[in-house]
């Protein structure tokens, strides 16, 4: 029985032999202390069971106190106010349950969890409004298989459209080979957007001109046509498109330590769509309007989505719809979660909504949208559609080069390899932690300065934490040899000292908050927590001059802290090196 219900269960032995029949049907619930300076707990019950035994409240938490067993009593219990029983654990108590808080309950066994997250398009370089969908879709990924789920994370590719016509067009016209070589993403959209920009003219533009805007479109249309109806060449080169660009986003998932189950993409959905709209039509759902076919969702305040556009295309929409019920079919999940920028709000509340009414989401089967404010650089808002693309690989690079100037300027002596494998740890540990330590649906302003600190709620600062006590847990074993930090006995008698143990013995609890909430900052926010407790811990006590079994306790709270600080980054996505 884990820690709290073990207290409760204590405390309800105390209520029954006070009040016996009275009490039937009644359990006092506990807490963790709002004030610790009356204890590590609190049970706030007895001021509601007034009524039921008829006694004043705090009558009620003394009759309760006095009859608690008093064999092997997991705490010392006293009582406040009107009647609020506090609860100071035993230091026993305390150790026994610090073993156990290393493993995290296994709340998901059983149950299936799609992620779909990161879901670049192909032939567009990732730019950094996808980091927020890759970072937070791969924590909650890691996040939810800690805690026993089976995850099946999905990289939802965006590998169709006209977009693909358009560059279909473009590459036999100007192609540039030596640059598709150096660089194929930035040569695919190099050409998307000389492409684009031709099938537009200017509003001054002389006939001529215009025609020929016109003419390119038309031939750009003809390209996504043939496609779309199996063109042996097009597909060829679409799917070279798809084979560049993901080898490029490999890279940059390889970086990030990223890896997904699959990734279907969109057009592996591409067969299924008529289906869908046609099952749409037979449940009297999607109507025709304007040559379009749509479903009109403005009774339930969401507007109207189409799922067939007026020249027979499918898009996105519909796409989704195919998609939930294809999971549905190969995962039967018992939760699908969407990691997106919040400009997709209605988009996923459609098609949530569609799917609902369409009858192809199980009963409990939960469809949650994770969207994210986009992150601003002090420059602005990053987003392709204010033009200000500041690409992800930039922006990776600029965090190693940075951790690099940190790490050279502190002299220590380590080998190159050494220096750039810790540059990667901290450059891109600082990136992950900046984006995780805020509440996704906030809107993050990015700051060098902020992400790289040192001090503060940061990811370097966090690793040096780390780092500090493996270092502290070398000299103690070289000075200590014999003594084991896993097995020693734990004593707690400061505050402090109790402090830390208790910090340490909320993790489950955190990761499982972060879970249900889909937030890493709780997580992140515990993390940043516990090194605070450490950080008094260590600057109130000698560690390793304290005498032998004080010295032996302290160094496994040490242990517990650096393993903790390193399971939760990990959760993070992020790298806890031993030694910085
Ligand atoms: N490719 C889309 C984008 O870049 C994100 C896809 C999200 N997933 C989904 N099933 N709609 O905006």
């Amino acid at each position: 029985m884990s820690g709290i219900s073990q207290l409760e269960s204590w405390l309800n032995a105390g209520l029954s032999s006070a009040f016996g029949e009275a009490a039937a049907g009644t359990s006092l619930h506990v807490q963790p202390a709002t004030d610790t300076a009356f204890g590590d707990f609190q049970c706030n019950d007895a001021m509601a069971l007034a009524k039921k035994l008829r006694r004043p409240p705090r009558a009620i938490a003394e009759a309760i106190v006095a009859a608690l067993p008093a064999d092997a009593a997991p705490a010392s219990a006293t009582i406040a106010g009107p009647g609020f029983i506090n609860l100071k654990v035993s230091s026993d108590w305390l150790a026994a349950e610090l073993d156990r808080a290393a493993t995290l309950p296994a709340a998901g066994e059983g149950r299936t969890v799609v992620i779909d997250y990161s879901s670049p398009n192909v032939a567009k370089p990732m730019h950094i409004g996808h980091i927020r969908s890759t970072v937070i879709g791969n924590a909650l990924h890691r996040i939810f298989l800690a805690l026993g789920y089976k995850v099946i994370a999905d990289n939802h590719i965006g590998a169709w459209g006209t977009l693909f016509g358009i560059i279909i067009k473009g590459y036999r016209e100007f192609l540039d080979r030596e640059a598709l070589e150096r660089d194929p993403i930035e040569e695919l959209q190099r050409i998307y957007v000389e492409s684009y920009s031709r099938t537009k003219a200017a509003d001054d533009a002389t006939e001529e001109q215009k025609a020929a805007a016109a003419a390119w479109l038309d031939a750009c249309r003809m390209e996504t046509v043939k496609l779309q109806q199996g063109d042996p060449d097009n597909r060829a080169l679409w799917q070279e498109f798809i084979r560049l660009s993901l080898g490029e986003f490999d890279k940059t998932y390889a970086r990030l330590g990223v890896k997904f189950d699959t990734a279907r993409g969109e057009s592996y959905y591409q067969d299924q769509l008529a289906g869908v709209v046609e099952s749409l039509e037979k449940a009297g759902l999607a109507t025709e309007s304007d040559g379009a076919t749509i479903v009109d969702l403005k009774e339930d305040g969401l507007d109207v989505a189409i799922v067939r556009k007026r020249d027979g295309g499918f898009n996105y929409t519909t796409t989704d719809i195919a998609t939930v019920a294809t999971r549905v079919r190969d995962y039967a999940p018992d939760e699908m979660i969407y990691v997106t920028d919040e400009r997709q709000q209605l988009h996923f509340k459609q098609f949530f909504h569609i799917c609902r009414k369409l009858g192809i989401v199980p009963e409990g089967c939960e469809l949650k949208h994770v969207w994210f404010g986009l992150m601003r650089l002090p420059e602005g808002v990053i987003s392709t559609r204010q033009g200000n693309l500041i690409k992800l690989e930039t922006l990776l690079d600029e965090a190693e080069r940075r951790a690099r100037a940190i790490i050279d300027a502190s002299g220590k002596e380590m080998s190159e390899d050494d220096k750039a494998r810790l540059a990667a740890q901290i450059g891109i540990g600082a990136i992950k932690y900046a984006d995780l330590s805020h509440d996704p649906q906030t809107m993050v302003t990015f700051t060098w300065d902020k992400a790289l600190a040192l001090e503060g709620n940061s990811g370097p600062y966090l690793q040096y934490a780390h780092a500090r006590i493996c270092s502290l847990l070398d000299k103690y074993r070289a000075a200590a040899s014999g003594s084991n930090p896993e097995t020693s006995a734990l004593i707690l008698d400061d505050p402090v000292e109790r402090a830390l143990a208790l910090h340490l013995l909320k993790y489950p609890g955190a990761v499982l908050r972060a879970a249900e909430s889909c937030r890493p900052n709780v997580l992140a926010d515990y993390l940043y927590a516990l090194s605070q407790c450490y950080s008094s811990f260590y600057q109130r006590f000698p560690i390793l001059k304290a005498e032998p079994a004080v010295r032996d306790s302290r160094a496994r709270l040490c242990l517990l802290t650096a393993r903790t600080l390193r399971a939760g980054l990990d959760l993070l996505g992020i790298e806890a090196p031993e030694r910085i």
